[in-house]
């Protein structure tokens, strides 16, 4: 959702920001901008549309500035137009923003009285008017003033005219880092922007300053007292970020899923049974634990559906799953012995950590499956299991679900062991079953020439349908969004026996139909339903575990998954409906990694 980036030292900042932008644009590419400091002026550069259209209006100008600031963005308030792109001025103020002013009108009204004019629709313009009346020649003062004024999110980095070379940085609710090498310092939205020249960086926590002046980092706390900094070291490279041979972030993260998986489940294994303990979880957490609430957005969500129905399976707990959005503001009824789960690829979903802050607020323990180290659910949660698929950069999330899919099954086998719902030895059955799974990833990524043209067939379609029972239907629900989100073809998914309640009217002989069928006590049924579709013209694609028979008339085609039917399925599963929406919006010439009107990093409401 926006991606900012500072830099202040002895390198041309004009490639500096730019560079930077370009591993932020997936946080948004509605609009990028500059704002560079020139011969003891701020010059502000932007463009409406993708980063390489400014990148192409900089040209070879501005070669001689060291400092300056840029933005990637993500439009909430305002049209993405050239008008309401960032950096945006007032006074003696230029600023970037990522985040959301929530009282921008009241205080829009309040500074207007004070004389100011506005030209843009932005909530970001009224911040840095903000920040302008309340400047009277330190620029940490009028920011810590400004800022106790301002209610939202926001990681601002921002020039004062009169303070040359100097960028200065704040957030609430947003993500921000900083790190220094020997030419200067950076602030960014994150890591990715500054691992090309350190992979020691810093987290101000909410409140505190960070100033980066000609070259120099200072960290200064809410009473603007300088501190020590903490410094973090990444485990992320740059080559780990970029797309090595691949087309698309997108094909080469659907096929690091094995190392992933592997990377992930590995650590978490001791003689043969799943433990937390590398995480600091305590040993019997599950043990009197009488309800699980999992509430997560969008992917992260459908993975808690899975989660639901392994836990409730194998360790006999009952769970709720709800939409963070929705959870909430419902005033939930939180029973007592329960535990909450937050599922999150960024950790910086806003209404993923405003779940989680509300849970901890009602004292329920929280544990987050996060996959960006030192994000704000990862810090905020009383316990963090991090997911190490590795920076994900496609919007559409691929390895992140599978890893986080991996943490439901640890989970589950190691709440049922504390539960004693099952004994040792079926927790080590359980966990072979893991692994074997795993282990078959591979085999599917080498069907792709198969689902590659079954995906071709999709190029002029407008609507279909995924329809699954039981843990089928939750890998339905994440089949039908990468394939809408990337593809734009319109895509629903159905519990299957719920089709035939009304939606079997829009079945159509040019409805595809996915039909997902790897769970053995429910394919009879799951049979049946497609043949519903058969009846009425829908053209089904089945996709089958290798032991499990269907009968030819039940289905046009059949994609066969390698292994067994049951509940490790999904591992498998989830890659071909990943494949099939992938290849659908290549042959439709869409833009697979940066699909319309989304972000990667959602941290608006
Ligand atoms: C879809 C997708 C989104 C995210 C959702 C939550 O491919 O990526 O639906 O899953 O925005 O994001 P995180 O996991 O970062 O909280």
């Amino acid at each position: 959702m926006c991606g900012i980036v500072g830099y202040s030292g002895l390198k041309p900042v004009r490639q500096v920001l730019t560079d930077g932008l370009a591993s932020l644009e997936y946080r948004g590419y509605d609009s990028a901008g500059v704002a560079l400091w020139e011969n003891d002026a701020v010059t502000v550069i932007r463009q409406q549309g993708r980063l390489s259209k400014l990148v192409e209006r900089l040209g070879l100008m501005h070669e001689q500035s060291r400092c300056g600031i840029g933005h990637t963005r993500w439009a909430t308030h305002g049209q993405p137009s050239e008008v309401n792109a960032h950096p945006h001025r007032q006074g003696r103020v230029t600023l970037v923003h990522n985040g959301i002013i929530e009282n921008y009108l009241q205080l829009r009204e309040e500074l207007e009285k004070k004389g100011y004019h506005f030209q843009t629709q932005t909530d970001t313009e009224i911040a840095a008017a903000l920040i302008d009346s309340c400047y009277t020649g330190s620029p940490l003062e009028a920011i810590r003033k400004a800022c106790a004024g301002m209610e939202g999110a926001y990681a601002f980095a921002i020039l004062f005219d009169g303070h040359p070379n100097c960028v200065y940085g704040v957030r609430l609710g947003s993500p921000l880092v900083a790190a220094v090498d020997e030419t200067g310092a950076y602030l960014a939205s994150d890591l990715a922007a500054i691992l090309p020249y350190t992979d020691r960086y810093l987290l101000p926590e909410e409140g505190e300053l960070l100033a980066l002046e000609n070259g120099r980092l200072t960290c200064y706390d809410s009473d603007l007292q300088p501190m020590e900094p903490v410094w973090k070291q990444a485990h992320w490279s740059v080559e780990q970020a970029q797309k090595e041979g691949y087309r698309y972030f997108m094909e080469k993260e659907i096929h690091e899923q094995p190392q992933a998986l592997r990377r992930t489940i590995s650590p978490r294994i001791e003689d043969g049974l799943p433990t937390f303990g590398v995480d600091g979880l305590p040993a019997g957490f599950f043990q009197k634990i009488r309800r699980l609430y999992i509430t997560a957005c969008g992917t992260a969500l459908y993975c808690g559906m899975v989660g639901k129905a392994l836990i409730e399976k194998i360790a006999r707990l009952p769970v709720e799953v709800e939409v963070a959005s929705e959870f909430r503001y419902r005033d939930p009824i939180l029973e007592p012995d329960s535990a909450a789960v937050i599922i999150s690829q960024s950790g910086e979903t806003a209404d993923s950590l405003a779940a989680l802050r509300l849970l901890k607020a009602r004292g329920i323990p929280v544990i987050a499956i996060v996959n960006v180290v030192g994000s704000s659910i990862a810090r905020e949660a009383d316990y963090c299991l991090y997911t190490y698929a590795g920076p994900e950069i496609a919007v559409a999330t691929t390895k992140a679900y599978s890893v986080q899919v991996a943490m439901m099954y640890l989970i589950a086998i190691l709440a049922a062991g504390e539960r004693q719902v099952v004994d040792q030895e079926q927790q080590r059955r359980l966990i072979e079953g893991l692994e074997e799974a795993v282990e078959l990833t591979p085999k599917v990524l080498a069907m792709k020439e198969e689902i590659r043209s079954y995906a071709r067939g999709l190029r002029d379609t407008e609507s279909m349908f995924y329809i699954g029972r039981g843990l089928d239907y939750s890998l339905a629900l994440e089949g039908s969004l990468k394939l809408k989100e990337i593809s734009y073809i319109h895509a629903e998914a159905y519990a299957a026996g719920e089709l035939k309640h009304g939606t079997l009217a829009l079945v159509t002989p040019h409805t595809p139909v996915v039909a997902l069928a790897t769970q053995p006590e429910l394919l009879s049924k799951t049979v049946s339903n497609m043949r519903e579709v058969m009846a009425r013209g829908g053209p089904v694609l089945a996709l089958v575990t290798e032991d499990l028979e269907i009968d030819a008339g039940a289905c046009d085609q059949r994609i066969t998954i390698p292994g067994k039917g049951g509940i490790f399925a999904p591992l498998l599963v989830v890659i071909v409906l990943q494949m099939i929406g992938f290849y659908a919006a290549e042959e439709r010439g869409c833009d697979v990694d940066k699909p319309r009107n989304l972000a990667k990093s959602v941290t608006v409401e």
